[in-house]
């Protein structure tokens, strides 16, 4: 887990010691009262609570790796005083990285939560090299606002989250830029990930220059580094408008980033406007959790695709 330093503080993971201050901040009706937690029972709850942070956030529970994600503690560097908490959360039920923060009232309105969450967003954007991340505050929150629109946070819309009406928030990372490309241009991430080891000619599919087919690159600071294709082919078993995705890839170190998620999520979008009701593919079955969660259903029973691997047909309805 990282330790950022900014010009007044230190953010450092959760010690089993910043149990006491936990409790006491959420026991403070105005720090938690647009949060939609309860205070701790007591400090012992409290470091229940540390302990179980450590091991299933900060780490992760099935392989003990750093996740590089979770909340931090906040240390002001003059006095080595407990400010509060911030930090980036993944959830699993989104897929999606949230920006978070709580102080002690006392430090309150002295630039502390603007000068943590900024040395967040720098670590998301450069370090963890996350595409975009999103924030959540009550309705009724204007201070916590305040900080996301100083800090560029585009307002998305209102919802309803831990039963509260929720302003919803997204900052995007400049680095990234998806936008359309050639068959050409997909070949770096073509070639080394789904034709490793096989001649450069072996990257090329028949449909690629077909005037219907259309294809996605994400480019982080100009460099190619996942794609995806859409080609106009219809399958004997499905109906419909469709079309068929071919050549989804991302470089491995840009995975689990949700930036094939975002190059798939264009894709039907596109497809969408052009009016097609259906998108189906061959998924390498490695790659089938993946399409489940994005509403992929598979259609048959796994067969081979010789030079590649086991396959499961896979379709989604887009309207
Ligand atoms: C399959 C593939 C395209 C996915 O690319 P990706 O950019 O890693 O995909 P995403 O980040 O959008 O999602 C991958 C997983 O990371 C998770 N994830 C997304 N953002 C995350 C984050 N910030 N932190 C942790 N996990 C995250 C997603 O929930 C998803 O989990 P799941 O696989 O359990 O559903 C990529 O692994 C790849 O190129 N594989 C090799 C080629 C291949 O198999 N292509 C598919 C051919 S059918």
């Amino acid at each position: 887990m990282p330790i950022l330093e900014t010009e007044r503080l230190y953010l450092r993971p959760f010690r089993i010691k910043d149990a006491e201050h936990l409790y006491l901040m959420n026991t403070d009706p105005e720090v938690i009262k647009y949060t939609g937690d309860a205070p701790f029972k007591d400090v012992l709850e409290a470091q229940v609570f540390v302990q179980n942070y450590i091991s299933t956030v900060y780490h992760n529970p099935d392989t003990t790796s750093e996740t590089g994600l979770g909340r931090l503690t906040i240390v002001r560097k003059s006095d080595e005083a407990f400010i509060g908490w911030c930090g980036l959360k993944y959830n699993p039920e989104g897929r999606e990285v949230d920006l978070g923060y709580r102080l002690y009232k006392k430090h309150w309105r002295q630039g502390y939560a603007s000068e943590s969450a900024q040395a967040c967003i720098t670590y998301a954007f450069e370090t963890l090299k996350l595409p975009y991340i999103i924030a959540r505050t009550h309705f009724d929150n204007i201070a916590s606002q305040t900080l996301l629109d100083n800090q560029g946070f585009s307002y998305i819309k209102t919802i309803t989250h831990h039963d509260m009406p929720t302003r919803l928030y997204h900052l995007k990372n400049d680095a990234y830029q998806l936008k359309e490309i050639s068959a050409k241009e997909t070949w770096p991430v073509r070639h080394p990930v789904l034709r490793k080891g096989r001649p450069l000619e072996d990257v090329y599919m028949e449909a690629d220059e077909q005037s219907s087919t259309f294809h996605l690159g994400m480019f982080y600071n100009g460099t190619i580094i996942g794609v995806a294709s859409f080609m106009d082919d219809s399958h004997p078993d499905f109906t419909g408008s469709q079309y068929r995705l071919r050549g989804m890839a991302v470089l491995p170190e840009y995975r689990r980033k949700g930036i094939a998620e975002l190059i798939l999520k264009r894709g039907e979008m596109l497809l969408k406007e052009k009016g097609k009701t259906l998108l189906w593919f061959n998924a390498r079955v490695v790659a089938l959790q993946f399409y489940k969660n994005l509403g992929y259903t598979i259609d048959g029973t796994q067969f081979d695709i010789p030079k590649v691997g086991p396959h499961y047909r896979m379709k989604k309805q887009l309207v």
